[in-house]
């Protein structure tokens, strides 16, 4: 006798089974939603390529940030769009940068309740719209930048940071924005460094979001990673993690869940998945057109991340998801 064994099935059969055995649980806790302030407006400015994500004003991102808490997201990653831009970005650390005064309006509107995370990097700041400085060869200089890096972490963290994110892909940030930390005594700081991120195409709508476009059309192939490369992945990472980050992180996420899955078996540190703009934008696009299920998409992406890996997830899609869950 050879009947098939139904164990697999059996488990399957009702809503409430299902619940019972599965492997992955996907919460609010695991949110961090992605935030935008822009300096010099009026009222917040929709952002066409993202629908449903804003330009915020300071007023209209404390109100944000509190109605992110209510419903249980435990933190947010914040991206400074600035009204002057200059070759070396120097706003990104200017006491009066925006993003330093939206992390002191946070701080204070919400306490210790909510994880504030500054995104650390000048493309936003720079007229070149590169993620460093132009050296005098006329490419990124690598050491030039992470000295700047540092100075920016010290910024952001005097203006109340919990968590500042590099997401350059310089060699030695790290270890540049851990030293900076330390010297001004912000050893409670942390360092979430985007570790292994890619020169990827989905980040097309979040350029528009952050007014960002590179000069003479260039791209970032000489930081950022090749999407060719796995291992390479893992080599940043073991790089970063001696360099002292806290946590590391992925991006994009969905093309990335072999190395999230590799990533996880290498360290025991927490790991972050950014699930970036382009990969929002094309839910909601195909949504648009009746061609998906916009809900079930989103959660199937989110859940997918968890199950290879991650620890939290970056995502436009914090506050949706939040609702359903
Ligand atoms: C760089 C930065 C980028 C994103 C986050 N930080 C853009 C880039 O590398 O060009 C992209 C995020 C997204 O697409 O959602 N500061």
């Amino acid at each position: 006798m050879s009947f098939p064994n139904k164990r697999l099935r059996r488990l399957r059969r009702t809503p409430a089974l299902r619940r019972l055995v599965a492997e992955t649980r996907l919460s609010v806790d695991d949110l961090v939603a992605p935030l935008f302030i822009r300096e010099g407006i009026e009222t917040p400015v929709p952002i066409p390529s993202l629908s449903g994500v804003k330009q915020h004003t300071r007023e209209s991102l404390i109100n944000e940030v509190k109605e992110l808490n209510s419903i249980g997201i435990p933190g947010i990653i914040l991206f400074g769009i600035p009204e002057q831009k200059d070759s070396h970005g120097s706003q990104a650390w200017d006491p009066n940068g925006i993003v330093q005064l939206a992390l002191q309006d946070c701080r204070e509107a919400i306490g210790e309740d909510m994880v504030l995370i500054a995104d650390l990097c000048v493309d936003e700041y720079t007229d070149h719209g590169h993620c460093g400085i132009i050296g005098e060869d006329g490419t990124v200089n690598n050491d030039q930048t992470i000295e700047i890096y540092g100075k920016i972490a010290q910024a952001q963290a005097r203006a109340g940071a919990d968590i500042v994110a590099p997401s350059g892909m310089m060699d030695g940030q790290v270890r540049a924005i851990r030293n900076a930390l330390d010297e001004e005594n912000f050893e409670e700081t942390s360092i979430l460094s985007y570790s292994a991120k890619y020169a990827s195409g989905l980040y097309g709508p979040f350029r528009d979001a952050v007014d960002v476009t590179i000069a003479d059309g260039g791209d970032r192939k000489t930081y950022q990673q090749d999407w060719r490369n796995g291992r390479e992945a893992l080599a940043e990472i073991r790089a970063d993690i001696e360099e002292g980050a806290d946590m590391i992180m992925i991006k994009p996420a969905i093309p990335y869940l072999d190395v999230l899955s590799k990533a996880r078996q290498i360290t025991d540190l927490p790991i972050a998945a950014y699930h970036v703009s382009g990969e929002y934008a094309m839910i909601k696009a195909a949504a648009n057109q009746n061609l998906i299920d916009e809900r079930i998409v989103a959660l199937e992406h989110l859940t997918a991340i968890k199950r290879a890996g991650a620890d939290f997830i970056l995502t436009y899609l914090a506050r949706e998801i939040a609702e359903v869950l």
